[in-house]
């Protein structure tokens, strides 16, 4: 009875999957005990309208995965085209080595959450839930405040191609 179960496909065959499909790109901060992390993220959702919900998800590997277990909220940041050195200070250095926010121009927002200035949108979100994947870590967020600037927002997997994260996944 029922579909015969098939083995599963490993991670590079997979990867033949995904390859060359564009998404997204944000930067995800956060504050606990006055430490601040951030990285660069793609694997993100919105996943629900009504009431809007966004699902971010953070590597185990990383210096943020730790803030994150502890914090309230984060601050999800879209970034203008073109705006390297911030894509590059998050995504391809490691809190674990790096002070990135002694590099970067940003200010407190609610509860202590670091806002980034050269972003081009942000969005702060309740951490509703924490979901265990395989090796991310999912934050299921609620929007309490949202910015929108004037800044075109097209900052997407396919402009960030030649980029070695800090943290391997
Ligand atoms: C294109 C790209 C996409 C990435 N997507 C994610 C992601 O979805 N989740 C994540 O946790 N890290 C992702 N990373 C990796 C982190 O941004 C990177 O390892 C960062 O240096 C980690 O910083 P941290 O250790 O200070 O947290 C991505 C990196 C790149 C270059």
């Amino acid at each position: 009875m029922g579909a015969e179960r098939r083995q599963s496909v490993g991670a590079d065959e997979f990867g033949e999957f995904v390859e060359g499909l564009d998404y997204p790109l944000f930067v995800v901060t956060v504050e606990h005990d006055d430490e601040r992390s951030g990285c660069l993220v793609g694997f993100t959702t919105q996943v629900s309208i009504d009431p809007p919900q966004m699902l971010v998800c953070i590597s185990e590997k990383n210096h943020t995965r730790r803030l994150v277990e502890h914090a309230d909220l984060v601050a999800v940041h879209v970034l203008p085209p073109g705006h390297q050195e911030l894509d590059e200070l998050f995504g391809e250095e490691t809190g674990d080595a790096t002070d990135k926010f002694a590099r970067c121009s940003w200010h407190a927002g609610p509860g202590g959450v670091p806002l980034l200035d050269g972003a081009a949108r942000h969005m702060v979100g309740r951490i509703l839930t924490r979901v265990p994947f395989a090796d991310h870590l999912g934050l299921l967020l609620e929007p309490v405040e949202t910015h929108v600037g004037d800044s075109p927002v097209a900052y997407t997997l396919s402009d960030a191609e030649d980029m070695e994260p800090g943290h391997p996944a």
